[in-house]
């Protein structure tokens, strides 16, 4: 993994980037990370910084180690590890070495900032902000009905804000 400037998101369709390629959300360190697949989530700017917004349910192993980390990274892996993201995102760190599972090659940026060889992008993010959904706050109820009530342990999701602060391909 090489670092370059984070303008390099001026090259991707950021449209597509999370939503349809998914992303892998990882956190950790070297005595202990784990990663999860997402496709919820997005780019932009918020409080004039470049940021990324990250829908996490708390039922998820990740979530403890995001809890615990000052910086998550966001992984866009190459189509052909289609695969290996549909390992990270139907299995739980929990009962199983899923990154071992999926062929992914952990890569430490440094403590606590966990990679993947295997990714042709990763952002270094920096937690900013972190809120928990609660019922009240839907205001089309059919989305809480849809996603949340109608799911069998559908928990509301924690959203985070990071802060994009570093990329490497
Ligand atoms: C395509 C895809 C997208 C997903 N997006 C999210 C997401 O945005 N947020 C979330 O909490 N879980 C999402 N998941 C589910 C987690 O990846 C899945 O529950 C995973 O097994 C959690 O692993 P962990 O327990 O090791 O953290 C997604 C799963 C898939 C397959």
């Amino acid at each position: 993994m090489k670092q370059t400037d984070i303008n390099v998101l001026m090259k991707e369709n950021v449209w597509d980037l999370i939503g349809k390629q998914w992303m892998l959300i990882t956190a950790g360190d070297e005595n202990g990370f784990n990663t999860m697949t997402a496709s919820w989530g997005g780019i932009g700017w918020l409080w004039n910084k470049p940021v990324a917004f990250i829908f996490i349910r708390p039922e998820r192993y990740t979530h403890q180690f995001v809890e615990k980390s000052e910086y998550v990274t966001l992984s866009f892996l190459p189509e052909e590890y289609r695969k290996a993201l549909q390992i990270c995102g139907t299995v739980s760190g929990r009962d199983t070495n899923k990154v071992a599972d999926a062929n992914l090659t952990p890569e430490f940026i440094r403590s606590g900032v966990v990679g993947f060889a295997q990714s042709r992008l990763t952002l270094v993010c920096k937690k900013l902000f972190k809120t928990s959904m609660t019922e009240d706050c839907f205001i089309d109820k059919e989305v809480l009905k849809r996603w949340y009530n109608d799911q069998p342990g559908g928990s509301l999701h924690d959203v985070y804000v990071v802060e994009i602060n570093e990329a490497y391909i």
